[in-house]
């Protein structure tokens, strides 16, 4: 079954997917999880996020799959490590929820899947779209790199490149949109949460049943967050965990900060960030749909909400990638410079297990 997250009205899963009849807010996914240890629920077999296809609205058998997710967690001093998701199919996270997004799509009869991104969500729809054998036209930022648009066109989509931000690309494709099209925005259907939750599972299983005590994450439109809120909730249902939470730290930049801002002001959803500027694309993001769920998060969690000045993300991308190896992008400087801040502050403090969250490859915006 299918419920509003901000209304609670219920809608029937097998409905074409979409935002709440009623309200307009994102439904959410809300599945009849089967009594079992992990050790019966969970197949460690797979290497994948399908994994945990117990726990997915999606059989195993019709997943539309790359083999995303199951991604490492890598240690790069005391305490902390880097979830690194740039090793996905099209090396970002988006890959996640792309899977189950084009899979329940496909599922409901998909004719043409559409969404506008800020980059790497159009690359992981195309690639899934490919996959799926369905078309996929996507809308971007005219000043997206360029290695984002040849990605796409490379896996077959149509691409239009828009002037403005993301909340551009996305009126661009709403006034364009045929009847069969099926948007996969981001909040805007309830699968890409379910598979980007999945990466609250893993840590689950990566920290021995025992989760982190602070997992930080650079966020824009806030699927991520909001998935592993979801996952959490979940495993405590199951009686897999307690009702301790890792406390979610939610990351923008300086330039486009519109939960942070609201965090702040103690509000309980976002306003529109005018002007928005970041060349951490991921995170320019000015009007997340979701923003009153990632508030919801950081007060369920008792977390927090930093903003980065635009030249420290970078610095600290830089620093990162050469004291660690990993291929880090501009996101995952931004958390990484958080990190900073927050230990600086003593709201971490030494011991206190953390994760920072790489969300995608840095080598797609040279
Ligand atoms: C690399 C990267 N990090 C973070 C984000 C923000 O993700 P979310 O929309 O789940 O908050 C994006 C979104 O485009 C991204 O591409």
């Amino acid at each position: 079954m299918l419920t509003c997250f901000a209304c609670a009205r219920p809608h029937d899963a097998a409905a074409p997917t979409k935002v709440c009849d009623a309200c307009g807010m994102p439904l959410r996914v809300d599945l009849d999880l089967p009594p079992g240890a992990p050790e019966e629920r969970i197949r460690r077999e797979d290497a994948s996020l399908w994994r945990y296809a117990d726990l997915l609205p999606v059989p195993r058998a019709r997943a539309v799959t790359l083999g995303e997710g199951w991604t490492p967690v890598v240690g790069v001093g005391d305490d902390v490590w880097i979830k690194d998701e740039s090793r996905n199919p099209t090396g970002s996270f988006k890959a996640r929820g792309m899977s189950l997004a084009v899979s329940a799509a496909v599922e409901r009869g998909a004719q043409r899947l559409v969404a506008p991104s800020a980059g790497n969500a159009a690359g992981a729809l195309a690639a899934y779209g490919a996959h799926a054998g369905v078309p996929v036209a996507v809308a971007m930022p005219a000043d997206t790199p360029r290695a984002f648009v040849d990605e796409c066109h490379h896996y077959g989509a149509q691409v239009h490149l828009v002037d403005g931000t993301i909340a551009d690309a996305g009126r661009f494709l709403a006034e364009r949109r045929g009847p069969a099209d099926v948007d996969v925005s981001t909040m805007r259907e309830p699968y890409r949460v379910e598979g980007k939750k999945t990466m609250g599972y893993e840590l689950f299983e990566q920290f021995d049943g025992d989760l982190p005590d602070v997992v930080v994450y650079p966020t824009g439109g806030g699927t991520g967050l909001v998935g592993m809120w979801k996952a959490w909730n979940e495993l405590e249902r199951l009686g897999w965990i307690g009702s301790a939470r890792p406390r979610l730290v939610v990351v923008q930049a300086a330039g486009c900060a519109p939960i942070v801002r609201a965090h702040d002001r103690g509000a309980d959803g976002t306003e529109p960030w005018l002007q928005p500027a970041t060349a951490a694309f991921g995170l320019r993001v000015p009007s997340p749909i979701g923003g009153f769920l990632c508030l919801r998060a950081i007060a369920g969690t008792a977390g927090t909400a930093v903003a980065v000045a635009e030249e420290r993300i970078h610095h600290a991308a830089a620093a990162l990638a050469a004291h660690s190896g990993l291929d880090i992008c501009p996101e995952g400087g931004a958390a990484w410079a958080a990190v900073a801040q927050l230990r600086a502050d003593d709201w971490i403090r030494p011991g206190e297990r953390t994760v920072v969250f790489n969300t995608g490859t840095g080598l797609k915006y040279r």
